[in-house]
């Protein structure tokens, strides 16, 4: 049977759609509260359905009921819906406008690292350990048995004078000093252990000398010790070619020329061959091809006999050169006093 005209009129006010429509476009509670009057309040279109039904035929009225309790039902979802998004975009909104800056006028903290000088020496280090050497480190207020006495150099002994030594006013005059080199720590070693021995002593070392490019008061020293049974020259010149190559990271040509150190015999003087221009010759090397790292030599018997070690069933050799000699060739710093100026632009570059 066809719905009566009355009927269908009333289904047509029960519009879902438009009801829709007006609900999203309330932009705020209060606006929302407006459109629930007009669509379900004493006035609204819902209730005039609801009292139209009572004229309708009885067989029509279940029918009318239904579809209005189902509008309204759809519409109140829709309304709870609308009030739940405004109210989370207010309180998004309110939490936006509470909200503290906490990154500004703040600084970032920077991390600090280990300086240049330190870094090289690990490396160095690194590298002697890989080739089975301990490290030993000594004091740098030394006494004169063990910077000098020990290592042969007597009183009076004109090698002394190469050293400028800084003393300190301490016991006897010019018995106590800031070391000159790193020697002295090869004789505590030797008074601490009997052969074999494989060790490296890096550390500060001091000498009343003018500042220039490459000679500060104050700068770093390694050592390099090695006491067995049938240590021969070759062991050491194979040992300097090692770790240059090592630490440069190609296969460095080394040189030694005769030299004097009361502490080894024969010496020499090691050098490598100069790692910018290879050898041709340029500004760093002043043309020589070649680049001075340190002093070396056999340990003579007399630094033997001074730590109690018999010279005829062992032999040894050492060596040391400057620490900073290493990076200002690797990286071309110069002059040496920037690795003790501080400067934090030329620090946190390495
Ligand atoms: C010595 O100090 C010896 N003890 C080295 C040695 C050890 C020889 C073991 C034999 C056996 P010399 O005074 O030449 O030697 O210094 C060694 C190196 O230290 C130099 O080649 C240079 O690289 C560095 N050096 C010396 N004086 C300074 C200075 N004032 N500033 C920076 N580096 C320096």
């Amino acid at each position: 049977m066809d719905n009566s005209p009355e009927l269908d009129a009333l289904l047509a006010r029960l519009d879902t759609g438009a009801s829709r429509d007006r609900i999203s476009a309330a932009a705020d509670v209060a606006e929302l509260e407006v459109v629930e009057r007009d669509l379900l309040g004493r006035r609204s279109g819902a209730r005039e359905v609801r009292e139209a039904i009572k004229g309708l035929d009885p067989s029509e009225r279940p029918v009318a009921g239904r579809a209005l309790s189902s509008y309204e039902a759809g519409v109140r979802e829709m309304l709870a819906e609308r009030a739940t998004a405004l109210a989370a975009a207010a309180a998004g909104e309110a939490g936006a406008a509470e909200r503290l800056d906490l990154t500004l006028g703040g600084h970032g903290l920077n991390r600090g690292h280990h300086h240049l000088v330190t870094q090289v020496q690990r490396e160095l280090e690194d590298i002697f350990v890989a080739m089975g050497y301990a490290v030993a480190e000594g004091p740098e207020v030394e006494d004169d048995w063990h910077n000098f006495e020990a290592l042969n150099f007597p009183p009076g002994h004109p090698a002394r004078a190469m050293q400028d030594t800084l003393y300190v006013k301490l016991g006897r005059p010019e018995q106590v000093m800031l070391r000159t080199h790193t020697s002295p720590v090869q004789i505590r070693v030797m008074q601490s252990q009997p052969p074999p021995i494989y060790c490296v002593m890096p550390g500060r070392t001091y000498r009343n000398e003018t500042l220039d490019a490459r000679h500060s008061p104050v700068f770093h020293q390694i050592e390099g010790l090695a006491v067995d049974r049938g240590i021969t020259f070759g062991d050491l010149a194979g040992t300097i070619e090692a770790f240059t190559s090592a630490y440069f990271r190609t296969t460095v040509p080394t040189r030694l020329l005769p030299s004097f150190f009361p502490f080894t015999e024969p010496s020499a003087e090691f050098a490598v061959g100069c790692v910018f221009c290879e050898g041709s010759g340029c500004r760093v090397c002043s043309q020589t091809g070649w680049i001075e790292l340190g002093g070396c030599g056999m340990v003579d018997p007399n630094v033997f006999a001074a730590v109690g070690i018999d010279p005829e069933e062992y032999s040894g050799f050492a060596f040391g050169f400057g620490l900073e000699r290493m990076p200002m060739l690797r990286y071309g710093v110069n002059p040496i006093k920037t690795f003790f100026d501080g400067d934090i632009r030329f620090l946190s570059q390495y």
